[in-house]
């Protein structure tokens, strides 16, 4: 069984430690020579529809709909055309609007996921184009889509998905900055640039890998604790969204992902002396206004952890408790890295609570029901 683990204690920490290996895979064959374009062989949208398309629609249920909020994030900021999210159960049944220049993207790891296959099939119904991000090219989500965008992250075997998710924000870059290039919304140098970016993240993610004990002590100081805290502005708010369902769904502990600018209206209620709050801090534009939500949480006892990149750890130490350095990265392309520290921090929490990590109570792998 460990042979299967590849030397691992269980399929999730394996499957983290993979994740170079899928970043790399799924960028593979898809940026050109030069390392200034991306190339999509395959695709059935041409380049007069992307041209056309007027709004972006993305859907999928749990880890895959946090991907799509980094998608939006992503999309919004190189092509600027607008982007609304929906989890799949929502969409199929609030007669979405969408006309022929909608696209849809569904998301979803195993490609089987019932209501995700049901959104796709009522966007399709409304004569929209529908992309797939999945992990497996066989499923029903990819046979039924108009296009696919293979994420190759190899088979995910535990319930909480790590690479799979962080391959569907590789995908998300690909395919934003081939609309970019399309549609002529992104300077080459600022495309190549973020090209050559994406070509550092396996090794940052490699080196985030081979340091890990500041995590597993912190997963243990928490899972001491019932109820805790994320927040985060932008990308950041997305990637917490992710860290907070990641840690209920192995570690059961509770946990509420917040925008930090939203904490104060209601849940700063809930800050109490000793009460953990991780911050993710990486988004240059809204550092300081980060920091200030911090240092209101701070006031009322909270005790802090910040994931940041080394540059602002020490600015920082002077208004929390804990840090947590990142490698540096465009900040487009953060959610890729700061995903890693979280992930670590549920496997090591549930771990120190003794659940089992790969399969939690409750929860399927792949929910073909609805
Ligand atoms: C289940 C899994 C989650 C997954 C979700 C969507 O709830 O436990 O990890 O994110 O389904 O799955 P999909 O295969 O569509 O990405």
């Amino acid at each position: 069984v460990t042979a299967e683990k590849g030397g691992f204690d269980h399929f999730m920490l394996k499957e983290i430690h993979e994740q170079p290996k899928a970043y790399r895979d799924t960028m593979l064959g898809r940026i050109d020579e030069s390392g200034r374009k991306i190339v999509f062989k395959d695709l059935k949208l041409s380049e007069e529809q992307i041209r056309s398309i007027t709004n972006i629609q993305i859907v999928a249920c749990g880890t895959a709909y946090h991907a799509g909020l980094v998608g939006r994030s992503v999309i919004e900021q190189l092509v600027r055309i607008p982007v609304e999210n929906d989890v799949a159960s929502e969409y199929r049944y609030r007669n979405p609007i969408v006309t022929p220049e909608t696209l849809v993207i569904v998301v979803s790891q195993s490609g089987e996921t019932a209501d995700t296959l049901a959104a796709l099939r009522e966007a399709k119904s409304k004569g929209a184009h529908v992309l797939a991000i999945t992990n497996v090219v066989g499923s029903s989500i990819a046979r039924e889509a108009d296009d696919v965008l293979g994420t190759l992250a190899g088979p995910e075997i535990a319930v909480a998905s790590t690479k799979a998710y962080s391959s569907q924000l590789i995908a998300f870059y690909l395919f934003g900055l081939y609309l970019a290039q399309v549609r002529g919304t992104l300077a080459e140098e600022a495309a190549a640039e973020i090209i050559a970016a994406m070509g550092s993240l396996p090794e940052q993610v490699e080196s985030m890998l081979s340091n890990t004990e500041a995590i597993k002590d912190y997963a243990e100081q928490i899972s001491k604790h019932q109820h805790l805290f994320f927040i985060g502005r932008g990308q950041d708010y997305a990637v917490a969204q992710e860290g907070s369902l990641k840690l209920k769904e192995i570690s059961y502990i509770h946990s509420e992902a917040y925008a930090a600018g939203e904490l104060k209206h209601g849940t700063l209620a809930l800050i109490e002396d000793g009460i953990p709050v991780i911050a993710l801090a990486t988004q240059e534009d809204v550092m300081e206004k980060t920091v200030s939500n911090i240092k209101e949480v701070k006031a009322r006892g909270a005790d802090v952890m910040v994931i940041t990149y080394e540059e602002h750890v020490v600015n920082l130490l002077k208004s929390v408790d804990q840090a947590f350095a990142i490698p540096k990265t465009l900040p487009v392309l953060t959610a890729a890295l700061s995903v890693v520290p979280l992930q670590l921090l549920a496997y090591y929490a549930s771990l120190a609570l003794g659940h089992d990590v790969d399969k939690p109570r409750n929860l399927a792998k792949s929910v073909t029901v609805e």
